[in-house]
């Protein structure tokens, strides 16, 4: 048994990350990836998921601007267990409804706190990119991600309305120095 670790997305992690994949697509996750083009370009995938990857802002891709980010993997026990998303800095709409972090767990690895772990080790990579004051936007709904950036100390700045084109968003400010 290995500590969980976050690290780069590397060729090693490929089999457990496709079955991951399957796992989100199923819940309605990452269906703009082609699951059988990423598992025969395997190689190339990590290459774009490492070098110069810009957030897209799917599916706003083609009226919001893109943004550098970078993707770690958490791994335990050398098997894919989740993913962290840093974008380096907001643009209008990050600024609203996506906010600096993404963090996901694999479905069947939920419940296990993996979640809270992945956001703990995050700490240290996120100010190393500069940002000292993270901002996590959730969906006021979702009680175990609210109840996961509360426990490391985000604050809550407010909760923006659903409107007609974005969904309901609670705010938090995470203090990372
Ligand atoms: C949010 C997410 C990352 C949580 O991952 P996880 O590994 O299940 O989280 P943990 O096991 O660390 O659980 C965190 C806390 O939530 C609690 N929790 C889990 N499910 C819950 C539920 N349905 N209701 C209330 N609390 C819940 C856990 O008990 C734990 O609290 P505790 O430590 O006080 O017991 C995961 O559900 C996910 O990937 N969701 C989809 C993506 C997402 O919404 N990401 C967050 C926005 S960026």
């Amino acid at each position: 048994m290995t500590a969980a670790k976050l690290e780069k997305p590397s060729l090693e992690h490929k089999k457990s990350y496709i079955e991951a994949l399957r796992e989100f697509q199923e819940e309605g996750r990452y269906t703009f990836l082609d699951i059988h083009d990423v598992e025969n370009n395997f190689e190339d995938f990590i290459e774009k998921v490492n070098n110069g990857k810009k957030h897209l802002h799917k599916p706003y891709a083609d009226w919001v601007e893109p943004v550098p980010e970078t993707v770690l993997w958490l791994v335990k026990d050398n098997e894919f267990i989740g993913t962290l998303n840093i974008r380096h800095r907001l643009n209008w709409h990050l600024e609203k409804w996506g906010g600096h972090l993404n963090f996901i767990v694999r479905p069947s690895m939920r419940g296990k706190g993996f979640g809270k772990k992945l956001l703990q080790k995050a700490m240290p990579y996120i100010s190393s990119l500069g940002i000292d004051r993270a901002l996590i936007t959730l969906d006021p709904a979702d009680k175990s991600a609210n109840k996961i950036v509360q426990f490391c100390g985000a604050k809550l700045e407010d909760t923006l309305p659903a409107t007609d084109k974005f969904p309901a968003r609670n705010r938090y400010w995470l203090d990372c120095t």
